[in-house]
């Protein structure tokens, strides 16, 4: 769809859990805007700072060397622009204080749900999909993805040599909501012997019976990896930290390796140990994937914007950046690929 106004001022906010990587894509988005002679104003704390009239004029000095840092220079904040009081009129008077034209979006399906709503009321606004989880609908791939799986992959690396050595079992809880990504591709990249995901509920039997089949052919210890979404066929509900969700109506998951944990220890009368791994997943320098994905996105966020799309998300499919309509992407989120999941399946 067509911008009709010509851009020349954009604003760039980063909107949800942070990821390595946000600070390429903001890199990007400044380093293009420039050679565009477009201007680039950084919004702090996700919409918050929209709402509260919170920005910061991004010069090129000012995104000098954050390309390898973790987080985002901008701050984040998990604030629902729906939930609050004349949330989008505020959005659009700071706008229109600061002469702002265009909106970039960096976030995860509750951002680019935000994202959406503004572009609905006229704002040019394109959306770069990131999220650890890598649920986003209509990209292969989100920014912060590739880091936490390597992040898991390394402890699980780690795990091995001191479960081997205490003829132990461990469970390592893996962040990703509702989805098994980063469960999956973690467990397969680090060998995991069991892994389970919010997609497929598990059966304790079947867990234990896998366990007890390594034991029996000589293998003393065993990893596996649980998503924190996960849970037993016959669970009610995912297991959480405490009752509180967020703005975006998100409860806070965890706890289900502790409870794997306890329940394989008993049912098999075997020493076993739970890790969480948690925010650990988010932090720390973008892998050289995410760097050049998320440097990927911003340019083709700023290009698409000078082009005249709006209500738009650029997107990873195959090896090709593409854009894809916001309506589309927020219509759900994106579960785990079965046949990755079949996969760790034949590394039990
Ligand atoms: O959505 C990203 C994510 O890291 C999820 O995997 C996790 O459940 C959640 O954020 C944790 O949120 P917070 O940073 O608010 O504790």
């Amino acid at each position: 769809m067509p911008a009709t106004p010509p851009i020349r001022r954009i604003a760039v906010l980063t909107g949800g859990g942070d990821v390595p990587g946000l600070n390429a894509a903001i890199r990007a988005v400044v380093r293009r805007a420039g050679e565009r002679s477009l201007e680039v104003i950084g919004v702090r704390d996700g919409w918050r700072g929209l709402i509260a009239d919170d920005t910061v004029p991004l010069s090129r000095d000012a995104i000098s060397g954050i390309l390898p840092k973790g987080g985002t220079v901008l701050g984040t904040s998990r604030t629902n622009p729906m939930k609050e009081a004349s949330g989008l009129d505020r959005i659009k008077a700071t706008l229109a204080r600061h002469r702002i034209d265009a909106v970039i979006a960096i976030g995860g399906d509750d951002t680019l749900g935000a994202a959406r709503h503004l572009s609905g009321t006229g704002v040019p606004v394109v959306g770069i999909p990131k999220t650890m989880d890598n649920d986003v609908r209509g990209t292969d791939v989100t920014i912060g993805f590739d880091t936490a799986v390597n992040t898991v992959m390394e402890a699980v690396d780690r795990l091995h040599s001191t479960a081997d050595s205490h003829h132990r079992i461990m469970v390592v809880e893996v962040m990703g909501r509702d989805a098994g990504w980063v469960a999956a591709a973690g467990g397969l990249a680090g060998g995991a012997d069991v892994v389970l995901v919010p997609e497929v509920p598990f059966d304790l039997d079947e867990v234990c019976a896998t366990l007890r089949k390594r034991r029996a052919t000589g293998r003393m210890f065993s990893i596996v990896v649980v998503a924190e979404g996960a849970a037993p066929k016959d669970a009610k509900a995912q297991v959480a930290q405490d009752t509180q969700v967020d703005a975006f109506g998100h409860a806070r998951l965890g706890g289900i390796g502790a409870f794997l944990a306890r329940e394989i220890e008993r049912r098999m009368e075997c020493e076993t140990r739970a890790t969480s791994l948690g925010h650990v997943q988010r932090g720390g320098a973008p892998t050289a994937f995410d760097r050049v994905l998320a440097t990927r996105f911003g340019v083709a966020a700023v290009d698409a914007l000078a082009q005249g799309h709006t209500g738009v998300m650029v997107a990873l499919r195959g090896t090709s950046i593409v854009t894809v309509p916001l309506d589309e992407v927020t219509q759900g989120t994106r579960p785990l690929d079965l046949n990755l999941y079949a996969l760790t399946r034949l590394f039990s």
